[in-house]
């Protein structure tokens, strides 16, 4: 097995980071192929703590090269910034880390309409305001500005016009607020691109030969299955295909050639902004685990809600990004509560739902509780799995029709359990 997809199956920060981090011990190629800095993905090693938003988790192995494939919406300065964070921790040269000529670029005015649409909503989707949606947006409008296009100032110059003919509109008429001009944009996205210039490359061509030479490659998924822009809880998504369908048109791969799909799983539920989430628990319990899992965003640093382990989204995660195994994640902040309750199935109008499905009306749905005997966390030092926390596993395993390949159980890179090898 060669390739390897990591993909979040819930809302986003199921613990991707680390468990990618991991796996990039064995693998040559390590690739970003959607989203972009909305993303948060931690990685702890003793006391450091480095938490990447644009580049790739892999980045921390010298070993292995990271991608930023052409599905990313990409923003230069942040980049940059990120660039200069991972220093003490990494050597980073163009060979090490690549960036895809034809990835879609966050200008600023992405950065700002996103703020000034979630202010003035009345309905808010509570995004990151990083500008993901609208730099999406502009690609589908056929608008964007290419990263191709930071190298070349005629270029940029006559991109730009074109992206902010329509925009310069919206600013000054709708939400009556200040821009910057079109000159000071294009000089600023002008001086970063020089600045990437040594890491842009067809990202394309070097993946498919990776693929040939029989290299091990993980695309990184950010954001999760439920945050979809087709197969998530709409509109209160996130603007991309963060699932399998992403990895193939965002890094420009078919699909023999991501052989295994392991869906990262926390063992209870968060989501961060706003949305239905049906298992969510609001106070006592709920607030417990806020506190005991530190939930709040990596990227916004915004409280994450938190609820039980929902089964009936799962299965429909496993079916949507047709997913091979799991890696079920911060058991131990589950470990040692009082009661312990998952979600089997919902009720609609009186009938009842063991799986969800695109379009699904989140808010009308009655979540339907098992409640199951409560695990203590001994297996952290003993190793050795519990009854009720075995009980646990084989519910999820049954009931998703996929092995649960890895256990991890807090944030420090020793605290894992690899019931399965991958990259073999
Ligand atoms: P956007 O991606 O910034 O447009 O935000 C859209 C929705 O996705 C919001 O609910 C965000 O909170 C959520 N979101 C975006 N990125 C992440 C992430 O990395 N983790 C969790 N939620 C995210």
């Amino acid at each position: 097995m060669n390739t390897l997809a990591i993909i979040g199956a819930q809302w986003g920060d199921e613990g991707k980071g680390k468990i990618t981090d991991l796996l990039s011990q064995k693998a040559d190629l390590v690739v970003r192929y959607q989203g972009g800095n909305n993303a948060g993905h931690t990685i702890v090693f003793g006391d450091t703590k480095v938490v990447l938003h644009q580049i790739p988790s892999g980045i921390l192995h010298d070993h292995c090269t990271s991608v930023i494939a052409h599905g990313v919406v990409f923003e230069p300065e942040a980049f940059l910034q990120e660039l200069e964070e991972i220093k003490p921790h990494t050597t980073v040269t163009p060979e090490r880390l690549k960036i895809s000529l034809n990835a879609t670029v966050i200008t600023s005015y992405h950065k700002l309409l996103d703020g000034l649409r979630e202010d003035a909503a009345k309905n808010k989707i509570g995004t990151t305001k990083k500008g993901i949606g609208p730099a999406y947006e502009d690609k589908i409008g056929r608008r964007a500005v290419k990263v191709k296009d930071l190298l070349d100032r005629e270029q940029l110059q006559a991109r730009l016009e074109v992206m902010l003919s329509e925009k310069a509109h919206l600013f000054e008429h709708l939400y009556k607020s200040e821009f910057p001009p079109l000159q000071e944009e294009l000089e600023r996205l002008f001086a970063l691109g020089q600045k990437i210039a040594p890491f842009v490359s067809d990202t394309f061509s070097f993946i498919d030969e990776a693929i040939k030479q029989d290299k091990k490659i993980l695309f990184e998924g950010a954001q999760g299955i439920l945050l979809d822009i087709d197969y998530g809880s709409y509109p209160y998504v996130t603007s991309s295909s963060t699932g399998y369908a992403g990895i193939l048109t965002g890094a420009g791969v078919s699909t023999g050639q991501v052989e295994e799909r392991l869906g990262i799983v926390k063992a209870y539920t968060t989501r961060v902004g706003a949305g239905p989430f049906p298992t969510e628990l609001f106070v006592g319990i709920g607030e417990i685990i806020q506190e005991k899992g530190k939930e709040f965003g990596a990227t916004t640093g915004r409280r994450r809600r938190c609820g039980w382990l929902d089964l009936p989204m799962l299965k429909y995660a496993v079916k949507a990004s047709a997913l091979t195994s799991i890696a079920l994640t911060k058991v131990d902040v589950l470990s040692c509560l009082d009661q312990l309750e998952v979600c089997y199935a919902y009720e609609i109008d009186g009938k009842e739902y063991d799986c969800a499905y695109p379009g699904l009306d989140l808010e009308k749905v009655t979540p339907k509780y098992k409640k199951l005997s409560p695990f203590t966390d001994d297996f952290k030092q003993s190793g050795v799995y519990t009854t009720e926390l075995q009980d646990y596993i084989d519910l999820i395993e049954k009931e998703l029709g996929v092995p649960v390949g890895i256990l991890a159980y807090g944030p420090e890179r020793s605290e894992i359990d690899f019931r399965r090898e991958y990259f073999v």
